[in-house]
């Protein structure tokens, strides 16, 4: 709701005319209280990715990983929001330059989380035998910060993710891209195979779990499925504040 205008021309408030919308001082402070709440929401999210990232980049570099898997172990643990809110924390450092790239082809929500527009399709613009990087666009208020985010869910994406020119368009990206880091943010792990297909292409993965829903069954399976694959780094307790 937009803030009431303090210069609004005075008119008496109980002429039959008057349609305006009425707030009342309860409603705005209750609305302050709020934004408040978000604010400090925000920071406290801002603050808790910041973390994250410097133990993050320090291990990678150290390795000399430059690609990092964040897999939700379940659809919606928040594998998106981790990837978004990561690559923007890494992004936030003048001298880090990072490629976020959405990979979760069946169902993309990065540009969605983001805020930006969603731009073209992998499968399309592979056909046309157009390179990959036409599609990534770079965040005017981030500089650092690069983004390949489809603009809708991708026709055949489990095959188009194992697809031999796909992976092989995708390595040449991210080695090609100035960037330091890519992000690829996938789809969960647990599911359908959509994920196990890509993730050879990483060096390394982070998976995200839902605090309230991820149980020790759905880790043994995690293990499971990722032995032969890249090393997991950690694994992110998600949405298990409350
Ligand atoms: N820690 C969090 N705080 C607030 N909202 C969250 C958090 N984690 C996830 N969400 C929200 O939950 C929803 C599902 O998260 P998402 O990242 O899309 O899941 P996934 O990619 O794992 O399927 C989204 O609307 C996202 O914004
Ligand atoms: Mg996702």
């Amino acid at each position: 709701m937009k803030a009431a205008s303090k210069t609004a021309p005075a008119k008496a408030a109980d002429t039959p005319e008057d349609t305006r919308p009425q707030v009342s001082a309860r409603d705005l402070r209750r609305e302050a209280a709020s934004a408040a709440a978000d604010a400090q929401h925000t920071k406290e999210i801002a603050k808790q990715f910041s973390l994250l990232r410097t133990r993050m980049l320090r291990e990678m570099r150290n390795r000399g990983w430059r690609r990092l898997a964040v897999v939700p172990i379940t659809r919606g643990a928040g594998g998106t929001f981790t990837s978004v809110n990561l690559a923007l924390a890494l992004a936030r450092q003048s001298q880090t330059q990072v490629i976020l790239i959405d990979l979760d082809l069946g169902n993309p929500g990065v540009a969605d989380q983001l805020g930006v527009p969603g731009r073209g399709l992998i499968g399309a613009t592979l056909l046309k035998g157009q390179p990959l990087e036409q599609m990534v666009s770079r965040l005017t208020e981030t500089k650092n910060l690069a983004v390949l985010a489809p603009g809708a869910p991708e026709p055949g994406a489990a095959e188009l993710l194992q697809d031999y020119s796909f992976v092989s368009e995708l390595e040449r990206l991210t080695k090609s891209h100035p960037a330091e880091l890519a992000i690829l943010d996938f789809a969960p792990l647990l599911g359908d195979d959509t994920a196990l297909a890509a993730l050879p292409l990483a060096d390394a993965i982070l998976l995200v779990a839902d605090g309230r829903r991820t149980t020790a069954a759905h880790m043994q399976e995690c293990e499971r499925l990722l032995a032969g694959l890249p090393p997991v780094m950690g694994v992110i307790l998600n949405k298990s504040e409350d």
